[in-house]
C-alpha cells in the first residue's frame, strides 16, 4: 500500500518528501484554507514538490460548475487529480471529466455502493473517510474493507485510497483491507516513524559504543 500525505502546508510537504515514502498529495478545501496564497499557486507548488498525483477539489455544488473547475484544476499541472464529491452532480462531473481524460477521485465516500457509484462513473480513485466514520460510532475500516472488496473484481481501473486517517494503527488497518493508497497527515507520519524501543536501542547502542576498549 502507498502512502500519500494529507496536507497543503509546503514545508510539511517538503519534509515528507525528503523521506522518499511520499508518493503523492491529498488536500481538501479545509488544508487550503489554512495556507496564505491563491489556490491553483498552492496546488502548482505542490506538484513541484512530489512526483505523483496531487489532489486538488472543486468547490461548486452543481455538475457544470464542477467540471468547469476540474478543467482548470486539470490544467494546471499533469499530476493534479480533481477531486469530485460524492453527490448526483459529482458523479455526472466524474463521468463527463473521466471521458475528457481527466483523472478523479470521488471523496467524502462512506459505503460500498457509493464506492460502486463512483467506480462506474469512471473515478480513478475512491476515497473512504476512515476517522469520520469512526467519529459516530461506524466501523470506518471495515466500510473500507467492504469497499476494496466489491472493486477487487478487476470491471474498474479504481484505487482505493484510505482517508481521514488518524493513527498508525488506522495505516495498518487499512492496508491489511486492502486498501491502495492510505493519505496520512504528518503527525500520524511522525507517530509511524517512532517507536519507543527504537529510541531504548539506539540510545544503548550509543553508550556501549562510548565504552569500546580500545
Ligand atoms: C483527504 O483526502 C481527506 O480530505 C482527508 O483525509 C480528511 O481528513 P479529516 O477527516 O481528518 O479532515
Amino acid at each position: 500500500m502507498k502512502l500519500f500525505i494529507d496536507t497543503a502546508n509546503l514545508d510539511e510537504i517538503g519534509a515528507a518528501a525528503k523521506l522518499g515514502v511520499i508518493h503523492g498529495v491529498t488536500t481538501n478545501p479545509t488544508l487550503i484554507s489554512r495556507e496564505r496564497g491563491d489556490f491553483a499557486a498552492i496546488i502548482r507548488e505542490i506538484t513541484s514538490l512530489v512526483d505523483g498525483p496531487v489532489f486538488a477539489e472543486v468547490l461548486a455544488e452543481d455538475a457544470d460548475g464542477m467540471v468547469r473547475e476540474g478543467l482548470e484544476l486539470a490544467a494546471i499541472h499533469e499530476n493534479v487529480c480533481v477531486k469530485i464529491p460524492m453527490t448526483p452532480a459529482g458523479l455526472e462531473a466524474i463521468s463527463r471529466l473521466s471521458k475528457e481524460g481527466v483523472k478523479t477521485a470521488c471523496t467524502l465516500v462512506f459505503s460500498a455502493a457509493q464506492a460502486l457509484l463512483a467506480a462506474n462513473a469512471g473515478a480513478r480513485y475512491v476515497a473512504p473517510f476512515v476517522g469520520r466514520a469512526d467519529d459516530i460510532g461506524w466501523d470506518g475500516i471495515e466500510a473500507l474493507s467492504a469497499i476494496a472488496d466489491v472493486l477487487s473484481d478487476g470491471d474498474f481501473d479504481t484505487e482505493v485510497i484510505a482517508a481521514s486517517v488518524r493513527s498508525p494503527l488506522h495505516v495498518v488497518e487499512a492496508a491489511r483491507a486492502g486498501a491502495d493508497i492510505a493519505t496520512v497527515p504528518p503527525k500520524v507520519l511522525a507517530q509511524m516513524a517512532s517507536h519507543p524501543l527504537t529510541d531504548a536501542g539506539l540510545e544503548r547502542f550509543r553508550r556501549d559504543w562510548a565504552l569500546k576498549k580500545d
